[in-house]
């Protein structure tokens, strides 16, 4: 059945309606975003590396405008936590779509908007919400509430931390800083420095927050030292700087617990998953630090048009719900994949944690080719794409575990 099947691939992939399509994308799209096939084409020495084009997706499956259906381990960069159009979200948006589709950000809220942040601070123990649509927008609301907070302007980061590309969390960047953060450094200011993930703990003197993800995603699905996280949290403390957790991916229950770290940050970011599908992000803070900002004397100097859109707020209402049913599964579904995974002959380390594995193998962009070919999605990971990411939908079906790891098997040990 749709929906939990294993892949049926019966074209060529990319199959001609695919190759047609990306053909009219390529003359339309800024090559920056189309380009990177180019870079895959040359690094694996292979013809076909466009896209399958996306036609429909229910739960772990994805078909393509070919009629192949494949298994999704990405959950599409994370997103698709509870499914790809699950069936409570879907009714959600409709409902909402019925009634109110826009409201008026900063000036008219609607009660969606109210009850989002209700149950976000329920969930997270903070008391103070900003919404946004992407999780750069919500790196860019704690960024700024770190400043209005302390008067200082210095951030710190980690090399291999991955935040957004706006402006505000480019500036943060530490993945693949040379080719995307470089070229716009004239305009990022020269006020953030970068240490080594899990390493020693970087220089906070002067500091206004550091940013860091509790489990590492793009930058390799990396889980620190235990305690290191805690460790940052008294450093920071004594050095008067505000910690900043980057959750946007490893939340939403994507390590087993709603939120990735056992420690409390001043501000914590959310996005991918929370609107089930639906542009939704979030940036909870402590009332202390978030009330710093005082309150609006009329022009919002926080706000966007789209800031708390109904749809999108009622979409995550009820992906909040889907996550608490299905997140108990993720421990059990982490535990077979890592059992499993780690039995490949050629897989030479599984990192991360939960549902947010890096599966290590020695050439991490032709696995993921092949691996297409044969109906399994997953993204390389990692500066020098070092490792496969996994990180499917939470209700994945065991036999698409295992399908994805005899698939997996079968590809390290013939690549096409
Ligand atoms: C940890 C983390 N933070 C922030 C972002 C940026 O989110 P967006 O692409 O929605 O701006 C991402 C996206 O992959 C991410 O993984």
């Amino acid at each position: 059945m749709f929906g939990t099947a294993l892949p049926t691939v019966t074209t060529a992939i990319p199959g001609p309606r695919s190759r047609a399509w990306v053909g009219r994308l390529a003359d339309r799209e800024c090559p920056a975003i189309t380009a990177r096939r180019a870079r895959r084409a040359a690094e694996i020495g292979a013809a076909d590396t466009d896209p399958i084009v996306w036609a429909e997706a229910l739960g772990s499956n994805v078909r393509d405008v070919d009629g192949n259906v494949f298994v999704d381990l990405t959950a599409g960069f994370g997103v698709a936590a509870v499914g790809h159009r699950n069936a409570r979200v879907v009714e959600a948006v409709a409902a909402q779509s019925g009634v109110l589709v826009h409201a008026m950000g900063d000036a008219f809220p609607d009660p969606r908007r109210i009850e989002l942040m209700e149950a976000l601070c329920a969930r997270t123990g903070l008391e103070r919400v900003i919404l946004g649509s992407s999780g750069s927008d919500a790196i860019d609301a704690a960024v700024k509430t770190a400043v209005v907070a302390t008067g200082r302007s210095r951030i710190a980061a980690f090399d291999g931390g991955y935040h957004g590309l706006a402006f505000g969390p480019l500036a943060a960047l530490g993945y693949l800083r040379p080719t995307m953060r470089e070229p716009f450094a004239g305009l990022l200011g020269t006020h953030v420095s970068w240490s080594a993930y899990g390493g020693e703990l970087p220089d906070l003197h002067g500091v206004a927050a550091v940013i860091v993800e509790p489990v590492q995603g793009r930058g390799g699905m990396r889980a620190p030292p235990a305690g290191w996280l805690r460790a940052l949290h008294e450093h920071a403390r004594a050095a008067g700087a505000l910690v900043i957790h980057d959750e946007i991916f490893s939340g939403c229950g994507r390590t087993g617990p709603f939120l990735a770290a056992d420690v409390q940050p001043e501000l914590l970011c959310l996005g991918k998953a929370l609107g089930g599908g639906f542009p939704v992000s979030a940036c909870l803070g402590s009332a202390a630090v978030m009330d710093a900002w005082q309150a609006s004397t009329g022009a919002a100097i926080h706000t966007q048009t789209f800031l708390g859109h109904p749809v999108g707020c009622a979409a995550a209402l009820a992906a909040l719900d889907e996550l608490d049913r299905l997140a108990p599964a993720v421990a059990e579904r982490s535990s077979h994949l890592r059992a499993a995974l780690g039995a490949v002959p050629g897989v030479a380390a599984i990192s991360g944690r939960g549902l947010m594995l890096g599966v290590h193998v020695p050439n991490a962009l032709q696995a993921t080719h092949d691996l297409l070919h044969r109906g399994y999605l997953v993204l390389p990971c990692g500066e020098r794409a070092e490792a496969l990411g996994v990180t499917p939908p939470y209700d994945l079906t065991a036999a698409q575990a295992d399908g994805f790891v005899a698939a997996l098997a079968d590809v390290l040990q013939c690549p096409r």
